[in-house]
């Protein structure tokens, strides 16, 4: 074989690395709902892998992400169900360049209706004989999640309608979401909580939906939008009028819909929208345009992914230019250092932005950033700020590898711009190989990293600690009060009150929130501990297998690997967790201090928590199961059987028959009704 054969074409790699890391992003949007990629930087790195997979059709793979539409499913728990029509996405514009393109595609006297694009999630809502039977996610597209018993929370969404000409058999198509109001109530609570926050309300839309507990989802106020019928016999020629037939029935059709007849008139309703939207109560990332007649419709077809009928065009992210004055490093609780840019303030999107992460270090050799800088600031779909490039540019990350890398002094000698030191105790940084980051290793004596694992100890999750928040951590470190987790329950109340902002009411409640945690159980106090990568769900795990804190520290690493979920990094960790002699001091100091470190005989007896804190009441007649049957399966998960609905009740397992008079109640109370197959499915689920 000649040397040239075996040298594979560049392009070739670079079609399975674009792959890889658009699953990852898909996976990080739809499974995990952290979003990680912007979604122009998404479609301009599928637009290159679609070209690359044109030049090199032997690579072909239905696999690949340009042939199928990002995946949510992956929650236990869920009826699952094939879609009667796949639920396709839509292609993406960013100019009118590019809708003039697809309406050259259009036949002549197309009518194009503009709709809002809606940011959060879709649903599809099947109705049958005039009654909501299913509501189910996209999924992947062709099968999807049954979560009827959440969607029946949101009020705008009727169970049943009557009216003449309503199909026997219809599906309504939509768009979850979590009103601004509402997003940023759960956001306060969480942080209250000392909960990881939501992102936007796109996430939040999207983690509510996928609750096994309806109760909760009704609290947090989801809202729908719809958009799409389909089915036979349906009413109208033209997608227009079958949305106006479904707002006549009942259903919530947004009012901002427009039937266009010009390129004109289409640019027109985006630059309405395109300020007007920020006096919506939703959030809305675009407009789609549709083709309003339908046979035009049928005869444009789809492509694999998405139909050739509809086009969407997103609003660009608010960006603005601005002074980088310097750079900074905040070591964060997994002592992960950030450097932060501290920026000349701007407004943006109705907030003043001083600070914007810069990421890590390749980020800001990439875009060549330095002090002095006039840099693009975004507020993305996260929280924090963001930088993505600098003057004259793009403003846009995705962009920057076409600029060739200047060798200014900043950059010139190493890493010399980026700390070798930990900016807070001093030690030398290290950089795990295949990561971005430069992670501090002193987990013991790093100021935020001490304070990182207290405040774990004490979140909701963990032991639930009130009145312990992010600055008072701060203030007891400092005064030399609280070096580790055991101090907390050496604290006195006359430490606490001579506090400043402290009372003698406050420190009260400190302390009888940490006599109270005393009683939190085994797995939440192994999951308090903050061993690396033990989260609250293998935790649990865990402690189901090791009922006790001393069976457990002699785990070997066999034993630990045989449980669910748990890997062998996650075993070494533990084992390394257990040979340190600090960690064995402080889990004494915690025994001691009263903490449960084994479960007791009735957690031991539980099945699972599933249904923990639960009311609920069981109506009708089953299939499966006889109604003692169920009624035993609450208790053994945790849940209490009730005999009447009231504004207590959790949900309604409802079977076939159940009266009137109780269905009415649950309407009225808004309490969510749970069939037969769902709550057996709740009650499969893991965790
Ligand atoms: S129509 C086959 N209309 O955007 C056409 N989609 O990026 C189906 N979306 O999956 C979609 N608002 O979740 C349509 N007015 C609207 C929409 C909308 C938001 C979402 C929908 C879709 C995604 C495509």
């Amino acid at each position: 074989m000649d040397l040239f054969s075996q040298i594979e074409a560049p392009e070739r790699e670079e079609i399975r690395r674009l792959r890889e890391e658009l699953e990852d992003a898909n996976y990080r949007y739809y499974v995990l709902n952290q979003p990680t990629m912007s979604d122009r930087d998404f479609d301009v790195k599928l637009r290159r892998l679609q070209d690359l997979e044109a030049l090199y059709p032997d690579m072909f793979d239905p696999k690949s992400p340009t042939q199928h539409v990002g995946s949510d499913l992956g929650k236990k728990g869920f009826e699952q169900v094939a879609h009667r029509y796949p639920m396709l996405s839509l292609g993406n514009t960013y100019s009118r360049e590019e809708i003039e393109d697809w309406v050259r595609k259009l036949p002549q006297d197309v009518e194009i209706v503009c709709e809002l694009k809606y940011d959060g999630l879709s649903i599809s809502l099947w109705y049958e004989d005039g009654k909501l039977t299913k509501a189910v996610t996209r999924g992947d597209g062709q099968k999807g999640d049954n979560v009827i018993a959440n969607i029946k929370t949101i009020a705008s969404i009727p169970w049943s309608i009557q009216g003449e000409h309503i199909p026997t058999f219809f599906e309504l198509r939509g768009e979850v979401l979590l009103p601004w109001a509402q997003f940023e109530r759960l956001n306060k609570e969480r942080e209250e909580q000392e909960e990881q926050l939501f992102a936007n309300p796109r996430n939040a839309a999207s983690g509510t939906l996928k609750l096994q507990d309806p109760q909760e989802v009704a609290r947090r106020g989801l809202d729908a939008y719809l958009y799409y019928m389909l089915g036979e016999d349906l009413p109208g020629n033209t997608h227009y009028d079958r949305l106006m037939a479904a707002r006549q029935w009942g259903f919530p059709i947004s009012d901002a819909i427009r039937v266009c007849h010009s390129v004109d008139e289409v640019m027109a309703y985006i630059a309405y929208w395109d300020t007007e939207r920020k006096n919506l109560p939703v959030a809305t990332d675009g407009i789609v345009l549709k083709v309003n007649n339908l046979q035009q419709q049928v005869e444009l077809g789809y492509t694999a992914k998405s139909p050739r009928w509809a086009i969407a065009y997103k609003f660009p992210a608010e960006k603005q230019l601005t002074r980088l004055k310097a750079i900074t490093y905040q070591v964060g609780r997994t002592g992960i250092v950030t450097p932060v840019a501290n920026l000349e303030p701007v407004q943006l999107s109705g907030t003043m932005v001083q600070r914007a992460t810069l990421h890590n270090e390749d980020f800001i050799r990439q875009l060549d950033i330095q002090p002095g800088d006039n840099v693009w600031v975004e507020k993305g779909g996260e929280i924090i700020p963001k930088i993505t490039g600098k003057e004259n540019l793009t403003g846009e990350a995705g962009h920057t590898a076409e600029r060739s890398y200047s060798e200014t002094v900043f950059h010139s000698e190493g890493r010399s711009f980026f700390p070798t030191k930990c900016p807070e105790c001093g030690t030398e940084l290290v950089r795990i190989p295949g990561e971005a980051a430069w992670r501090c290793p002193n987990e013991k004596g790093c100021p935020p990293q001490i304070k990182g694992k207290i405040e774990h100890f004490v979140s909701r999750k963990a032991m639930s600690i009130d009145g312990l928040g992010e600055e008072t951590i701060d203030l007891l470190f400092e005064q030399g009060l609280l070096h580790s987790i055991a101090d907390l329950y050496d604290l006195r109340q006359e430490d606490i009150a001579r506090q400043e902002r402290l009372g003698e009411k406050s420190a009260q409640n400190i302390l009888d929130s940490l006599e109270a945690s005393k009683q939190v159980p085994w797995s939440r106090v192994l999951f308090a501990l903050g061993i690396r990568m033990v989260g609250e769900t293998t935790a649990k795990k865990i402690a189901r297998r090791f009922r006790s804190i001393d069976t457990l520290q002699w785990a070997t690493e066999e034993q630990l690997c045989a449980i669910d979920d748990v890997g062998k990094q996650i075993a070494d960790s533990i084992i390394a967790y257990f040979a340190d002699m600090d960690n064995l001091q402080t889990i004494q100091r915690l025994r001691e201090a009263g903490l449960q470190m084994e479960s007791t005989e009735q957690e031991q007896q539980a099945l699972s928590d599933t249904l923990a804190g639960k009311n609920i009441v069981i109506s009708g007649v089953f299939a499966h199961h006889s109604r003692d049957e169920y009624k035993a399966m609450i208790e053994l998960h945790g849940g209490k059987n009730t005999g009447s609905i009231s504004k207590k009740t959790s949900f309604v397992l409802a079977g076939d028959n159940m009266g009137p008079e109780k269905r009415n109640k649950a309407e009225a109370l808004s309490i969510p009704l749970v069939s037969e197959d769902e709550f057996l499915a709740m009650l499969t689920t893991e965790n």
